[in-house]
This record gives C-alpha cells, sequence and structure tokens, in this order.
C-alpha cells in the first residue's frame, strides 16, 4: 500500500505531482456543482488535506456520498493550487477507495468538540482528535530531544530493570509483583512466603532507575535511563500518574552544581526543540489550550532560571503574607501551592530549589556540612510545579550507612549500593524528569491523564 503522508504533502506542496493519499475523513461537504470537499488527516500532520472528488467517480452516488467522520479511504489523484479559504492545496481524486467504513450513528467522535474527560473514556479513538495528535507527536519530538541532547554530549543509554528488589525513594510506593495464585498464597507462619515465590523474595515495580544508574556512572562516566516508572501513591491530583516515564541522568565527577547546570541546559534544549520541531502543534495548543506556552518557552530560550535554597524559598512563602492551604514553616515539604507561588507569583519563571532538610528527602542524597540540609535540587515550572528531582549522592560509606539505618532502610538490602562507595567512590549527582510533567509543561495540557497515551491512575487500567 504505497501512499505519500499528508504532513510532506503539504510541506513539498509540488502542484500538479500525482499522488495517492490514506487517512480517516474529518468532514465531508458536498456542493452544488456536483462534487465533494472530502478533509482527510492520517495523523502526520495537525493539518488535513481536502480532496476534491467529482461526481464523475463510478463510485460517487454509491459510495463517496455515503462518508462520513471517521471512514478510512484511499485517494489517488493530482496536486491542485486550492483556490478555496483555509488550504494551500487540493487533491483532485481520480479514485477513492473506501477501505472501512465508520456507521455515524454509533462513531463516538463527532465534529463537534467532546470534553477531555469523554475523550479519556474512548481512549481507542482519541487520538484521531487534533488535540490527542498534536500531544503525540509533541511527545515524540520530546523524547527524540533527549536522546540527542544526551547522545550529542556522549552520555550511555542504559536500560534499567522495570522489576526491582529495591525500592529506590525508600517511600514504600511499590506495586508488589508476585507469581502467587492470589486465592492460594502459600504460607508461613501466618505470612506469604516469599521465599517460595518466583523471584525467591519480595520484588515490585521500579520507582526510579536511579540506583542502578549509579552503578554504571560510576563505571562510565555519563549515562542515562528513560523508562516507565511506577508508584503505588493514592494521589488524585492532574499531576500524578500511577505509570509515568522518567528521564534520569546520572553523571561521575558531578556535584550539584554541575547537575542543576546540566539539568537546566537540559530542559532549555527540549524546549528549542519542540518549538523548531513542532511549529503547528504548538501553535494549536497557545490557540486552543493556553495562550502562554509560546511566549513562555520561547522566553525560556535564553533566560536564567531563578536559583534559591530550600532555606530562601521558605523564608519567601512565610513572609509572603498568602493564606496556603498547607501553612509553611523549616522543615516541611514544599506542596504544589507553594512551588507554583515561587515561579508564578515571586519569580514569573521556573526555579531551581536546592538545599532541602534531610528529614524530608531520600537516604542517599549528599549530607551537607550543616548536617541538616541535604545536596537536594528540585526545578519548580510555573502551573506544573516539580518537574526536575534531583541531587548530589553521599558517596561516603559512614555517612551513607548511617544515613540507611536513621530513615529506616535495612543495609543488607542495599549492600551493593553501599559497596560501590568502598571501592573506587568518587562525586557522582543526577536528577529525574517527569517526562509527562515536563509535556504538561510544554503544552499547556491541564491533566496529566491527557499527555499520556494509555493513562494508569488509582481505579483506572482500561486500554
Ligand atoms: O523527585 P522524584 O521522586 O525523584 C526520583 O525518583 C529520583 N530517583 C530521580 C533521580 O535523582 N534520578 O521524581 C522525579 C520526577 C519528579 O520531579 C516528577 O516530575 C516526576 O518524576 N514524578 C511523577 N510524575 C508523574 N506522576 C507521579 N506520580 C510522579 N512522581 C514523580
Ligand atoms: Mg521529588
Amino acid at each position: 500500500m504505497n501512499r505519500t503522508r499528508i504532513a510532506d504533502v503539504l510541506s513539498k506542496a509540488d502542484i500538479g505531482a500525482r499522488l495517492t493519499v490514506m487517512g480517516w475523513v474529518r468532514t465531508r461537504r458536498d456542493s452544488k456543482g456536483g462534487f465533494s470537499f472530502i478533509e482527510i488527516n492520517d495523523g502526520s500532520a495537525l493539518s488535513g488535506l481536502q480532496i476534491v472528488a467529482d461526481q464523475d467517480l463510478p463510485n460517487y452516488r454509491t459510495e463517496v456520498l455515503k462518508l462520513q467522520t471517521g471512514c478510512a479511504i484511499r485517494a489517488a489523484g493530482t496536486l491542485a493550487q486550492s483556490p478555496g479559504k483555509g488550504q494551500a492545496v487540493e487533491l483532485h481524486a481520480g479514485e477513492i477507495e473506501v477501505l472501512g467504513w465508520a456507521d455515524p450513528d454509533i462513531y463516538p467522535l463527532q465534529k463537534k468538540r467532546h470534553s477531555f474527560e469523554f475523550l479519556r473514556t474512548i481512549a481507542h479513538l482519541r487520538p484521531r482528535t487534533n488535540t490527542f495528535g498534536a500531544v503525540a507527536r509533541v511527545r515524540n519530538a520530546a523524547a527524540m530531544a533527549i536522546h540527542r541532547f544526551f547522545q550529542d554530549r556522549g552520555f550511555i543509554y542504559l536500560h534499567t530493570p522495570v522489576i526491582t528488589g529495591s525500592d529506590c525513594e525508600g517511600a514504600g510506593d511499590m506495586f508488589r509483583v508476585t507469581a502467587f495464585d492470589l486465592d492460594d498464597v502459600p504460607k508461613t507462619e501466618g505470612r506469604a512466603a516469599l521465599e517460595k515465590d518466583f523471584f525467591g523474595g519480595p520484588a515490585g515495580l521500579t520507582v526510579s532507575g536511579q540506583l542502578e544508574a549509579e552503578i554504571y556512572a560510576l563505571a562510565m562516566g555519563d549515562v542515562y535511563t528513560f523508562g516507565p516508572t511506577f508508584r503505588a501513591e493514592n494521589s488524585n491530583t492532574s499531576r500524578h500518574l500511577a505509570e509515568f516515564w522518567m528521564v534520569e541522568p546520572e553523571m561521575a565527577f558531578c556535584d550539584l552544581e554541575c547537575n542543576a547546570a546540566i539539568a537546566v541546559e537540559f530542559l532549555k534544549y527540549i524546549f528549542s526543540y519542540v518549538l523548531e520541531h513542532c511549529t503547528e502543534d504548538m501553535r494549536f495548543f497557545n490557540r486552543f489550550i493556553d495562550n502562554t506556552v509560546l511566549s513562555t518557552l520561547e522566553g525560556l530560550a535564553d533566560a536564567d532560571f531563578e536559583r534559591l535554597t530550600y532555606t530562601e524559598a521558605v523564608d519567601l512563602l512565610s513572609k509572603a503574607g498568602e493564606q496556603f492551604e498547607f501553612p509553611v514553616s523549616w522543615g516541611v515539604d514544599l506542596q504544589s501551592e507553594h512551588e507554583r507561588y515561587l515561579c508564578e507569583k515571586v519569580f514569573k519563571k521556573p526555579v531551581v530549589v536546592t538545599d532541602y532538610p534531610k528529614s524530608i528527602k531520600p537516604f542517599y542524597m549528599k549530607l551537607n556540612a550543616d548536617g541538616n540540609t541535604v545536596g537536594a535540587m528540585d526545578v519548580l515550572v510555573p502551573k506544573v510545579g516539580e518537574i526536575i528531582g534531583g541531587s548530589q549522592r553521599e558517596d561516603d560509606y559512614d555517612t551513607l550507612l548511617a544515613r540507611m539505618k536513621e530513615t529506616g532502610l535495612n543495609p543488607e538490602d542495599y549492600w551493593w549500593y553501599l559497596e560501590l562507595r568502598k571501592f573506587g567512590s568518587v562525586p557522582h549527582a543526577g536528577f529525574g524528569l517527569g517526562f509527562e510533567r515536563l509535556i504538561q509543561f510544554i503544552t499547556g495540557m491541564a491533566n496529566i491523564r491527557d499527555v499520556i497515551p494509555f493513562p494508569r491512575t488509582p481505579g483506572n487500567v482500561a486500554f
């Protein structure tokens, strides 16, 4: 089935060329002059192609006049300049073949605008809408930008396991993995006999590839992972998923400064790349979803991000005279409302916050000289809040061991992680970028469920 992608038809606009295109009908209009305009879209671009079908086509009355939204067709013909408004070119069809019908009485996607809530219930059809097509193309371009950025700088792309025995964030939000028959779990002294389970012990879906990435960074210098991660936290918010994609670079011979500099350069690179490669889709988001996304992303290309410590942030927030739902004081974790206040009201741009209290961060972060704070680094952006979480890693054996005990972890479970601090330990650092939160920030889409093809959230695992 030879075809030309509509994106290529539109960008080349090779008037007079004979072409075959295929796609799904968006609309059909019949003119009194005895011909029809059929707009088709094949997902390669936001814009569709207008097909002009003349009544002389052998199947004009039997088929063309019955085409409805959602039908799939093949059209072969000649590309011509379009005299009409709204498109530069159109295809004068010499042949139209119906590949698949769609009964208009039951096809759920009609020409009118549907709510995103409704579209979530038809995730098998929503990529055929303008918005979800555009999200898919921007996701694709952002993923490409991420690989480009790291590959151009010599980072090794590392594949870390999805099933793991260690809880990286130590937060206990892991989904359990088992091969037991849940109606007949083998027990020893009343408890599940995990030693008899598939892996011979507790296993779960990974919350982060960081610990394994550290192993490779301490051998290969600069590495990154880019894969799905899973969290069984029951947060039903517009920024949380149970399954999300995370990009995690890990760099040896790198401290917090170096880490923050790479994070900022990385984000700017992705923004510029998407602006350059998804011009039409970004204009669409700016027009229909959030009329600030273009100016925001363009402005960030050469703007500095704000930089402050957690202590300075708490100071600013407690003097803000603002009624927060969660009051701020030194030692409490920043909530999304605080993160957004800093970005949206105080600085009006992304903010890098460093040096959080050790009590609210995981065991692996480097303890600062004050003994109270750690070399953590979160990047916060307007509307979304935290988009990146990272840190310099604790590279001192004794300090790490003490932190594990302090946070209630069993050092035996992390023996290999500790051993890396015994043999050729070096300063190293890294961060995790939440890929869906990045796409939310870029597109302005308000709900994280609408920037991943098949969202997994509490109570939802359909499709
Ligand atoms: O801040 P987090 O928990 O950091 C880590 O997992 C580190 N191990 C990363 C590292 O240093 N290599 O998560 C990193 C990012 C967050 O900033 C956020 O953007 C995203 O992952 N994230 C989520 N995105 C969607 N749904 C969730 N439930 C998320 N939890 C975290
Ligand atoms: Mg975090």
